[in-house]
Parts: structure tokens; C-alpha cells; sequence
């Protein structure tokens, strides 16, 4: 699929003042920092559409792109960030608890992983959180630039047999670097897929 357009639509704290759900959804989730808002921008080949920082905890809103004028791209706040106030670190936060729980238009919740990490606690539960409420999810290996072909092997197969512990089967796993533009390709085509599944429904 090309992205032929690119638009920023809201930048919102609440879930409710959202666009309304009447189009396909597809979001990023993840630690601070782990590469949410450069990955929209190298999917999207926009350099400035979202804002990115070496600073964990840059974005603090559902920011909503309108991708094609057809689905949305949507860049969330990160979880597990300490130095936050302490009611936004209850749980994975408000934003982000509203916004999983209740969007209903979301096709998938792509999960993350900085792939240079051994499988963090945080994000185990909140895969195991997400995925036991039913929320379609699928996992991406960031910052792949950052590692050997060997290493980056051994750690994605770690996370997956970490992951298979608690559940039977793993979901779409992508690995992607924004820094070397990788990955871009094997995402949309899962997103065309996907759109393409719902349009058939
Ligand atoms: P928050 O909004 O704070 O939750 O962070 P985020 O997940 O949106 O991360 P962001 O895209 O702002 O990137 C954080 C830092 O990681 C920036 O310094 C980026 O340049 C860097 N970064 C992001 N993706 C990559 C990547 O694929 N490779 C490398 N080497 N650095 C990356
Ligand atoms: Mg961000």
C-alpha cells in the first residue's frame, strides 16, 4: 500500500473527544521512548508529522493522523515512565486505559518492544493485560539498527518464548528500524490486509 496522504486530525487527553470511530483504527502503544512517534513518521514518510524527542514522555495525547483519507494512524502516550506524576503512573494510565478500552473502531494495537531489551515486566503486562480484554494485538521489534543480525535474532525469539508461556499462540510479529527506514513494507501490508478483511466483513 502507498500512503498518499498524511494528515494530523486531533491531538486529545480524553478518549470521548476523539474523531467519532467511523474508520478503520490502527495505533501504537510502548514504553517512553521506545520509538512510537518516529516509526508514524517513517510509515507515513512525513519527517515532522509527529513529535519525537530524545526525552521519554514527548507525547501526552491520542494524536489521531488520517491516513489516505481512509484509516486512522493514531500516536499514544508511553507507559512506564517514572518521572511522571504519580496519578498518571496508576496503571498504565487514564489516557491510555480509555483509549484501549473503549475505541471501538481499533483494528489493532501494535505493540512497541525496544528490541535491544530483555522481555520488561511492563510490557508483559500489558500485553497480558490488553490481550485478555479481547483488544487485537500485534508486536514490533524497534530500533533494529541497534543491533546485529544474530543478536536481534536471539532477542525477538526470547521475547516470543517469553510470550508463549502465558499464551498458545504468538500475534503478527514486524521488527522495524525508523533510523534505517526498515519494516515499513511488512506493516502495511499487514494494514492492507487488514483494512481489506473489515471492508469484507
Ligand atoms: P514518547 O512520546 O516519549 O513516549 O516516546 P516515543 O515512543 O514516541 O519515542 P520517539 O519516537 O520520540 O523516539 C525516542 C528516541 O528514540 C528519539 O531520540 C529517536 O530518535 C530515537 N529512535 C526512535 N526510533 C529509532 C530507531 O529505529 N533507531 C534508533 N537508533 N533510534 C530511534
Ligand atoms: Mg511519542
Amino acid at each position: 500500500m502507498n500512503i498518499t496522504s498524511a494528515e494530523f486530525i486531533s491531538s486529545y487527553a480524553d478518549v470521548q473527544k476523539c474523531p467519532p470511530p467511523d474508520k478503520p483504527e490502527f495505533a501504537f502503544i510502548g514504553r517512553s521512548n521506545v520509538g512510537k512517534s518516529s516509526l508514524i513518521n517513517m510509515v507515513t514518510n512525513h519527517k515532522g508529522l509527529a513529535k519525537i524527542s530524545t526525552r521519554p514522555g514527548k507525547t501526552q495525547t491520542i494524536n489521531h493522523f488520517l491516513i489516505n483519507k481512509e484509516w486512522y494512524l493514531v500516536d499514544l502516550p508511553g507507559y512506564g515512565y517514572a518521572n511522571v506524576s504519580k496519578s498518571i503512573r496508576q496503571g498504565f494510565g487514564k489516557i491510555i486505559d480509555g483509549y484501549v478500552m473503549k475505541r471501538e473502531n481499533l483494528s489493532c494495537l501494535f505493540i512497541l518492544i525496544d528490541c535491544r531489551l530483555e522481555p520488561q515486566k511492563i510490557d508483559l503486562s500489558f500485553i497480558n493485560w490488553v490481550g485478555g480484554k479481547g483488544v487485537p494485538i500485534g508486536i514490533i521489534f524497534t530500533k533494529s539498527d541497534k543491533l546485529s543480525r544474530n543478536e536481534l535474532a536471539k532477542n525477538v525469539k526470547r521475547f516470543e518464548k517469553t510470550l508463549l508461556e502465558d499464551w498458545e499462540e504468538l500475534p503478527p510479529v514486524f521488527i522495524s528500524s525508523a533510523e534505517k527506514k526498515s519494516g515499513k513494507d511488512e506493516l502495511l501490508v499487514f494494514i492492507k490486509d487488514t483494512l481489506t478483511r473489515l471492508k469484507n466483513q
